[in-house]
């Protein structure tokens, strides 16, 4: 079969797809989330959970993602129909696509209200609002702006207009500059971070936490959530994979690069977690905070320490960074939909999206103030009403049937040939331990994934 190439362009080279795909799976999960989360369930024995995880799971459908996608060169809805078609299958696969595209902009739609709080912190660390703040004075500043509707919609808006700018402008002069631009920027203030963090934090003391295991306070709940988060985290499931492999140029190695991407993506996560507990235990501050860590409790250590506030605000553009390189993925399976079946072109694909993903975060902006409720969920008090309620179901439901969506197709619809042709042909030991994995270890722990969330195992 002669190979496709996508109407939208496609990376330029093998490390701009690395850049843009590590983009894609760091953010803010790998700073604000996985540390928390982290703390939450016994350190190092989370740690470890969530490494086989990686493994077993999140980087073998990784590999599948990207396939589908280079090989359909097209948005995820078209992708899976056309292929599903070429093998004879049923065209119902392009549902898998239609899911994910949604549950893109669901995710988007609170994302960019989170990162929309990463703004205004940027900015209050820059006005040095937290020198030397307490407890009480870092909390109060939160709720003070989690609780004001209308100061968030103006954040929420401002880093919905920088995602709509970057994706109006196309995979060469919107995504990949991005990515080119903002990544290298990324790594160097998560250096400088850590440097800082080393020099006035207690490392010794952060490392130990985080590398040290304690399976005592692991639970099947936490399990259950290292595998969530891996998939989160690495933006499995949606098709953001799928859509962004669709750009990947031919003769690039998918598995290799799947594993720099997934490696790259933990250390990230591993480095922001050793650099924040650093400055948490230098200032004896708890770290089992929950969502509140960085932005109630990370504060008051920076506003202890010499030249915090400068360091404070190289930390949150950090995470700036990082979750405007993940709202713009999120999005783009949309856009490029938009693009290939409504024939509008890139500006007005990446406005409406934008618009609705906007509209949509209004219901995470009033569920920290007054259509804010409270549940238990898996015996943790949830407070922050449907946001939690959004989060929950894409976490835990959502995206791992997407993954198991993606595994079943790649291990049962797809024939053989095709996956190895696209894999670089020779059907070695290392392809046939993943064909092996993909088709029954990762439909199997998928499963029992979904049927743990939905309380029937
Ligand atoms: N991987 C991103 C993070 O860890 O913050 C979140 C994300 C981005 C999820 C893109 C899904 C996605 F398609």
């Amino acid at each position: 079969m002669s190979k496709r190439i996508s109407i939208h362009g496609q990376w330029s080279s093998r490390l701009m797809f690395v850049l843009a795909a590590t983009g894609s799976a760091v953010g803010l999960g790998n700073v604000w989330k996985f540390p928390y989360m982290t703390g939450d369930n016994g350190g190092g024995a989370f740690i470890l959970v969530y490494l086989l995880c990686l493994a077993l799971v999140g980087i073998p459908i990784m590999m599948g993602e990207v396939l589908i996608g280079r090989r359909g060169r097209q948005c995820p809805v078209n992708s899976l129909q056309t292929l599903s078609i070429e093998a004879g299958a049923s065209r119902a696969w392009g549902w898998l696509g239609w899911a994910g595209m949604l549950a893109g902009l669901i995710i988007l739609s609170y994302y960019s209200v989170i990162a929309g709080w990463t703004l205004a912190y940027l900015m209050r660390m820059v006005a040095g609002a937290f020198e030397r703040v307490t407890a009480e004075g870092a909390s109060s500043i939160f709720t003070q702006l989690v609780t004001d509707p209308e100061r968030l919609l103006a954040w929420h808006t401002i880093f919905m207009v920088m995602t709509i700018k970057v994706v109006s402008r196309g995979v060469g002069n919107g995504l990949e500059k991005a990515a080119r631009i903002l990544m290298p920027c990324l790594f160097l203030l998560l250096l400088i971070v850590l440097v800082y963090a080393a020099r006035t934090g207690d490392f010794s003391q952060a490392y130990a936490y985080l590398f040290d295991s304690d399976f005592s306070s692991l639970t099947l709940s936490g399990v259950l959530s290292a595998m969530g988060h891996a998939f989160f985290s690495l933006s499995l499931g949606l098709g953001v994979m799928l859509m962004y492999g669709s750009y990947l140029p031919q003769g690039v190695s998918i598995a290799r690069t799947s594993v720099l991407v997934g490696l790259l993506d933990l250390v990230v996560a591993l480095l922001v977690g050793l650099a924040i507990f650093s400055l948490m235990f230098a200032n004896d501050l708890a770290a089992g905070e929950g969502p509140g860590l960085i932005f109630q409790t990370l504060p008051i250590a920076f506003g202890q320490l010499p030249g915090g506030m400068l360091f404070g605000a190289l930390f949150f553009l950090l995470l700036v960074f990082a979750a405007w390189t993940s709202s713009i993925a999120l999005i783009e399976p949309l856009v490029a939909w938009l693009v290939e079946n409504r024939e509008i072109d890139r500006i007005r694909a990446a406005i409406w999206s934008g618009i609705v993903a906007w509209l949509l975060g209004i219901v995470t902006i009033l569920s920290f103030s007054s259509w804010s409720f409270s549940f238990n969920f898996a015996g943790v008090l949830k407070r922050h009403g449907l946001f939690d309620v959004l989060d929950i179901a894409i976490s835990s439901i959502i995206l791992p049937l997407g993954g198991l969506g993606m595994a079943l197709f790649v291990g049962w619809v797809l024939p053989r040939e095709s996956v190895l042709d696209e894999l670089g042909g020779s059907a070695r030991i290392g392809f046939k331990i993943w064909y092996f994995i993909i088709r029954f270890i990762t439909p199997a722990a998928m499963l029992l994934i979904f049927l743990r969330a939905i309380g029937v195992l």
